[in-house]
């Protein structure tokens, strides 16, 4: 099925899907918006925004929890529409575990496939197969009272799995757990995605996590899809504001564009362009480019290309960060400072103080123009 070399096929297809609650009017809340998304099969996908941008609707539309006010949810093809959601080969894994309280971890697990009348060797057995997936073989009889957040949240998936699912939707499953244990929990779901080949839908609001643990991800705001891709793309190269202050840090720069490789900063400076503006840029009055701070380079003495952007600056400020140490500037002919990220190990001797006048480098190939 339209599995070409190089072009991954579609597992889970959203069309065009609108969450509006409440009437319509002044207090209808469009939690959702118009949004169409491909995810590949067995891909870790991740949707990434900040709280209220609909992450939640979004996944409970896909698990049948929710109805769309317009616009369909299709599984290899296969519209859901009208499946209610025990007969979609979908399960979710909540922030909170949601575990029975009162039934052992064995119980729990089996309970799912016991509802589905499969026979009684056949559950004991796929227990035992979950527990080692999850790696909490020989903890089948105890209660989740008595086990760690993070086993619990091992119990949770072990009863989604148990299911098999063609698709896994998880709700920031890790926001629970204390920073060490979360980051252990990445690299076990990352871990069982491989190992299972399921659809995983990772919802979170860490860019950390979507960086770490995703094959490729969403950026949402508003219900809205504002990117798609692979965290190295979204990272290098953020296409909006939003995206480029959500993901990481940026500087972000305001200049007028001249030619097509080059913007001016205010009456006397250019910022040099490697890549030619777009054309739907070629009209605007102002555009704003973005650079990340560890792209950013203070620079001495020599002579440098044209497109390395140099310009003198004052420290305004310095942070120390243990391995790194942000040095921020007043650029001259800049609105805004500046801030570069240092190496301590590269940069140990020539970090400078507050009040020194330096020299900073703002590469061409290091620059986004971002849209308006
Ligand atoms: N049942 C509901 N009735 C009315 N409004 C709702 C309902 N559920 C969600 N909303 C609204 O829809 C928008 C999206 O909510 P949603 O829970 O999907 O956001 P989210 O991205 O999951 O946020 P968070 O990161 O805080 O979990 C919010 O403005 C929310 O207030
Ligand atoms: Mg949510």
């Amino acid at each position: 099925m339209g599995d070409r070399e190089g072009a991954p096929s579609v597992g889970l297809a959203v069309r065009n899907i609108t969450k509006v609650f409440g009437a319509a009017g002044a207090a209808a809340v469009h939690a959702v918006d118009d949004l169409s998304l491909d995810i590949h099969r067995n891909e870790f996908f991740t949707l990434l925004g900040p709280s209220g941008c609909g992450k939640t609707t979004l996944l409970r539309m896909i698990a049948g929890l929710e109805q769309p006010t317009s616009g369909a949810v299709l599984l290899d093809d296969e519209p859901l529409q009208g499946l209610p959601p025990f007969r979609r080969p979908v399960n979710t894994v909540f922030q909170s575990y949601a575990l029975f309280p009162h039934m052992s971890v064995g119980e729990n697990i089996a309970f799912g496939m016991q509802m589905r009348r499969l026979e009684a060797a056949t559950v004991a057995r796929k227990v035992e197969e979950v527990l080692a997936l999850v790696r909490l073989e020989g903890l089948s009889d105890r209660r989740p009272s008595q086990l760690s957040g993070g086993q619990q949240q091992r119990v949770a998936l072990a009863r989604a799995l148990a299911n098999q699912p063609k698709v896994l939707l998880l709700d920031e499953p890790l926001s629970a757990l204390d920073l060490k244990l979360r980051k252990q929990m990445r690299l076990e779901l990352k871990r069982l995605q491989k190992a299972t080949g399921i659809i995983f839908v990772f919802v979170t609001h860490d860019q950390d996590e979507a960086l770490i643990m995703s094959d490729r991800l969403a950026v949402l705001s508003a219900g809205r899809i504002l990117q798609v891709g692979t965290p190295e793309d979204i990272y290098k190269r953020p296409r909006s504001r939003f995206v480029a202050d959500f993901i990481g840090d940026s500087n972000i720069i305001l200049g007028q564009p001249k030619a097509p490789d080059r913007l001016a900063l205010g009456e006397a400076a250019h910022l040099h362009l490697a890549e030619p503006l777009r054309p739907e840029h070629a009209g605007a009055a102002e555009l704003p480019v973005a650079i990340r701070p560890e792209s950013c380079r203070l620079v001495n003495g020599a002579a440098l290309e044209d497109n390395a952007n140099v310009f003198p600056a004052r420290v305004r400020e310095i942070e120390y960060l243990g391995a790194d140490t942000c040095v921020v500037l007043d650029v001259a002919p800049l609105r805004a400072p500046i801030t570069v990220r240092l190496r301590n190990v590269e940069a140990e001797d020539t970090v400078p103080r507050e009040g020194d006048a330096v020299r900073v480098s703002l590469p061409a190939a290091a620059l986004r123009v971002l849209d308006l």
